[in-house]
């Protein structure tokens, strides 16, 4: 099967509408659409609607929202809130779970509402340097999937991507080495061919991704695309990233 990638840029607690807008109308010209190549960023909720509509070549993202549909939950944001401004959610970020303590049962009752409200999910999972310097990682990662998860319909497997972000990799300059991040990464295959035989779920790699990194980690078996944190936020190194994609696909 002819390889696809998927280049998302998550800029967490960045950039201003005006400055979203301007940083989207840049990148859009900075690469050309080939088949095969999905570039995606997540501003924070008060961007969203300065990026819509601005170039075909940029997806949208949110990063985060809360599973009810309204009510009186102050501060939070629904899905259908996000419908027209948002195509992807990230679900589960370990800034989420970690600073705001969501439980796996709260990003599972988010990812389901995502897909109710035909949003498609990014679910983010990971562990701590701890979990894995004592040799957790697998089991860490497999009941985030599991949990996260839980109840998605047949149908909607096509909407769901999974980003495999270790922690300890996430804003620290130390990325998971490729064969790390492989190994990770061929257990989340080999999960999601058992409970969605058949369906090319992406699985996104998370943690330092750099344009020097990137090539190298993208060209990995069961690794389908990046989710860039701090190297998203600059127009040029983000599309040196995207460039590794369109390297990889031959354009
Ligand atoms: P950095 O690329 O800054 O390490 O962030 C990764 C991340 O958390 C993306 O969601």
């Amino acid at each position: 099967m002819a390889r696809e990638y998927f280049i998302a840029g998550n800029w967490k607690m960045f950039k201003t509408a005006d400055e979203s807008r301007q940083f989207v109308q840049e990148l859009a010209r900075s690469f050309a659409p080939v088949a095969g190549l999905t570039v995606a960023v997540f501003p924070p909720f008060t961007a969203l609607a300065s990026v819509q509509g601005l170039d075909p070549r940029v997806h949208i993202g949110a990063q985060n929202m809360f599973y009810e549909a309204q009510g009186a939950f102050t501060g939070e944001i629904s899905p259908r809130m996000l419908q027209g401004l948002a195509e992807y959610v990230l679900l589960g970020h370990s800034e989420r779970r970690e600073i705001f303590h969501e439980s796996d049962r709260d990003v599972n009752r988010k990812l389901l509402a995502a897909l109710g409200a035909g949003l498609k999910p990014v679910l983010c999972v990971g562990e701590t340097l701890p979990e894995r310097e004592s040799g957790q990682t697998l089991e860490k990662v497999l009941r985030q999937l599991e949990h996260g998860l839980a109840g998605v319909a047949g149908g909607d497997w096509p909407n769901v991507t999974v980003a495999y972000e270790p922690i300890w990799a996430i804003g620290t300059g130390r990325n998971a080495t490729p064969g790390q991040a492989q190994e990770v990464h061929g257990a989340i295959a080999r999960w999601l061919a058992g409970k969605a035989p058949g369906i090319p779920v992406k699985v996104l790699y998370g943690g330092s991704v750099k344009p020097d990194n990137s090539l190298e980690l993208l060209s990995q078996a069961d690794i389908s695309g990046v989710l860039v944190g701090g190297a998203s936020l600059n127009v040029e190194s983000f599309s040196a990233i995207i460039q590794c994609g369109l390297t990889l696909l031959g354009a």
